[in-house]
């Protein structure tokens, strides 16, 4: 049956989202040095979610202080932090829309001056000047995770996404370029995504039947081998996880290793045998053709990110222009400002190429 962007979707646990489009998570260095929701990061999402988001998502969030990754990086590492969250998804809640947390740690990539002591790893990494963590620390992790996810339903969310992408600590686990450890936790392809497997196994447990249990991962770069990502999908898919998330950055670029090059990245994904498990994928979705022809794919719904920051309403333009195409970039400061960006996030997008106009002097 052809899939219509404005159709309602409905999860595998139960939870229904009124339409096909969900911002993707963008870390945005608007909040507070302590992990507090700020006024910045507030407005920003409750802004998507007035926009026509079925399910917005929260930028990477960082599960335990040393996992920080961002300054000005919102957190979900203590109970103090609740009453923030619980405001933010009770604005979302008022456009109905759907919120979704983003459970984030670096890992290796933590920036030394953002955490104490030394940033951790799956093992020890001399190039980060990262430290392996010992078998305690590992299940410390994993409880670390399924505590955010609890404290995350207890702020209003519909549910969370594991961040599995990106090169962060469940990849550093994942990677075997990166993972050099010799337990049951490194070595083989079921060994490294024990930890991974195991988190969601928790939050199921602990947060119940319905609660949406979102997968981010990386399909290459960070020693991710599509096929080995491929299996991770499959046991993802037997546990019956709401969304998995493939973070392409290109929807229609083909894979950069050679022994995969006969056919494009995205298509290892929308052959897989996906049961109850919904797909989404981010990365270059700029018009209604763009998002009509993921949806003849087999893809479920679409993730937005810098679509969604140059219009804070890019469902609703999508759903009324089937010739709609975003603006194209670089564009001024002014304009991002009106789009609901505050100082902090338009200052940390300088760093995106062409993307923000040079201030003139
Ligand atoms: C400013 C910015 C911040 C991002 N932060 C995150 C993040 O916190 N977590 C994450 O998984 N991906 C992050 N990403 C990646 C996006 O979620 C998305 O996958 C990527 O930008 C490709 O989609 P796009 O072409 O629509 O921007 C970020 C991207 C941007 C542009």
């Amino acid at each position: 049956m052809k899939k219509i962007v404005s159709d309602s979707i409905q999860f595998a646990c139960g939870v229904k989202a009124k339409n096909r489009f969900m911002l993707a998570p963008m870390t945005n260095s608007q909040s507070y040095e302590d992990g507090r929701l700020s006024e910045d990061e507030l407005n920003w999402l409750v802004k998507r979610a007035e926009g026509g988001f079925g399910i917005v998502m929260t930028c990477a969030s960082h599960i335990h202080p040393n996992g920080k990754g961002f300054p000005g990086q919102l957190g979900i590492f203590s109970d103090d932090l609740i009453p923030g969250h619980q405001r933010l998804t009770k604005e979302i809640k008022r456009f109905g829309a759907l919120s979704i947390i983003q459970l984030h740690h670096a890992g290796m990539r933590s920036p030394r001056a953002l955490i104490e002591g030394s940033p951790v790893c799956s093992s020890d990494q001399k190039k980060h000047d990262a430290r392996g963590l010992d078998l305690k620390e590992i299940q410390q992790l994993k409880h670390d995770f399924i505590a955010a996810a609890i404290r995350s339903k207890a702020s209003g969310y519909d549910g969370v996404e594991v961040h599995g992408a990106h090169g962060y600590i469940l990849t550093q686990f994942l990677s075997s370029e990166i993972n050099h450890r010799q337990d049951q936790y490194g070595g083989n392809l079921e060994n490294r995504s024990r930890l991974i497997l195991e988190i969601v196994d928790g939050i199921r447990k602990e947060c119940g039947a319905n609660f949406i249990i979102g997968v981010r991962l990386s399909p290459e770069k960070f020693g991710m081998d599509i096929n080995e990502i491929g299996w991770v999908c499959t046991e993802l898919i037997h546990r019956e996880i709401d969304f998995l998330d493939i973070s392409l950055w290109d929807v229609k670029k083909m894979p950069e290793d050679p022994q995969y090059q006969n056919q494009s990245l995205l298509s290892y994904f929308t052959n897989v045998e996906m049961k109850k498990t919904l797909l989404t994928v981010a990365g270059k979705i700029h018009s209604s053709k763009d998002v009509n022809s993921l949806l003849d794919l087999n893809v479920d719904f679409v993730s937005i990110g810098r679509g969604a920051i140059l219009h804070h309403d890019f469902p609703k333009k999508v759903m009324s222009d089937p010739a709609f195409i975003s603006k194209e970039t670089p564009v001024s400061e002014e304009y991002l400002k009106q789009e609901g960006l505050g100082q902090a996030f338009v200052e940390y997008m300088r760093r995106w190429p062409d993307f923000v106009l040079p201030q003139s002097s």
